[in-house]
């Protein structure tokens, strides 16, 4: 089994989570063997990546099984292995035991009409799926919109962790719908806080950017943001360490009230 998540706890109380699906995007545009996502894993974590995500997706469009093998057999942080929530994901998750499983909907009806996990109306499926992987010993998290129905409904199947999707936020704002990402952002907010009051860790990702990362580091309940594509875009220019640093800075200075 993979770290502890005590062990991985930042100063600033904020980790970045890495994720490096996008790299095997590019190898399979080719059907070539580079680049090579685990490479870039690698490189994340000795840039000071606090953990990698890697998202095995039902039809394998850019993470393979093999790639999963790997991580697995050469990360030293954390591994949060994302996956739908099918008896084929599940099977290979125990497999695997890596730290940390998160839950994300891949498939329209499992979304609710913000993006995330429609756990409200599948809590008694949920609640028996999470069972084995938490008593395997992954830390279960559930990809889900800032909604308190879904936050409650996370909270009853006994998930310990709830990622909020920050996707809305992020295309209000690069489409110029400035009151509406206020909005959503203030939704946000106010979710981080009540899954917080829940007693459920609160992460944050999707679609983050050095434009909006900020705002949601600011949020205190937040501990784990993950962010991939854009990370990955930008290190085509800058390199990943270079961009992973520029993160960070934004990251902790927003946590720390100077963002
Ligand atoms: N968190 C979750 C649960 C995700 O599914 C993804 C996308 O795979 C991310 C974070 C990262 O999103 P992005 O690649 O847009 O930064």
């Amino acid at each position: 089994m993979q770290t502890d998540t005590a062990k991985t706890a930042r100063p600033g109380g904020l980790r970045l989570g890495v994720n490096i699906d996008h790299v095997a995007t590019v190898r399979n545009a080719r059907g070539s063997a580079y680049p090579d996502p685990v490479r870039a894993a690698l490189l994340a974590e000795a840039s000071g990546a606090d953990g990698i995500t890697a998202h095995l997706r039902e039809d394998r469009r850019h993470i393979g099984d093999g790639d999963i093998e790997r991580l697995m057999d050469s990360l030293t942080v954390p591994l949060n292995f994302e996956m739908a929530a099918t008896p084929e994901m599940q099977a290979i998750a125990l497999r695997h035991t890596p730290h940390a499983v998160c839950l994300v909907p891949e498939k329209r009806e499992e979304r609710t009409t913000e993006g995330g996990l429609e756990v409200a109306r599948e809590e008694n499926r949920l609640a028996h799926f999470i069972a084995p992987l938490r008593e395997a010993g992954c830390r279960v998290s559930i990809f889900i919109a800032a909604d308190a129905r879904q936050i409650e409904a996370a909270a009853r199947i006994g998930a310990p962790v709830v990622e909020l999707h920050t996707g809305a936020y992020c295309d209000f704002h690069a489409e110029g719908r400035l009151a509406e990402r206020d909005a959503e952002l203030a939704r946000l907010a106010e979710m981080a806080a009540f899954a917080h009051s829940l007693g459920l860790e609160v992460h944050a990702g999707h679609g983050l950017t050095y434009d909006t990362v900020q705002p949601v580091a600011a949020f205190p309940q937040v501990i784990e943001l993950n962010i991939g594509h854009f990370l990955i875009g930008e290190a085509i220019f800058v390199g990943l360490e270079t961009a992973m640093a520029e993160m960070r800075r934004l990251m902790l200075a927003a946590r720390a009230g100077k963002g």
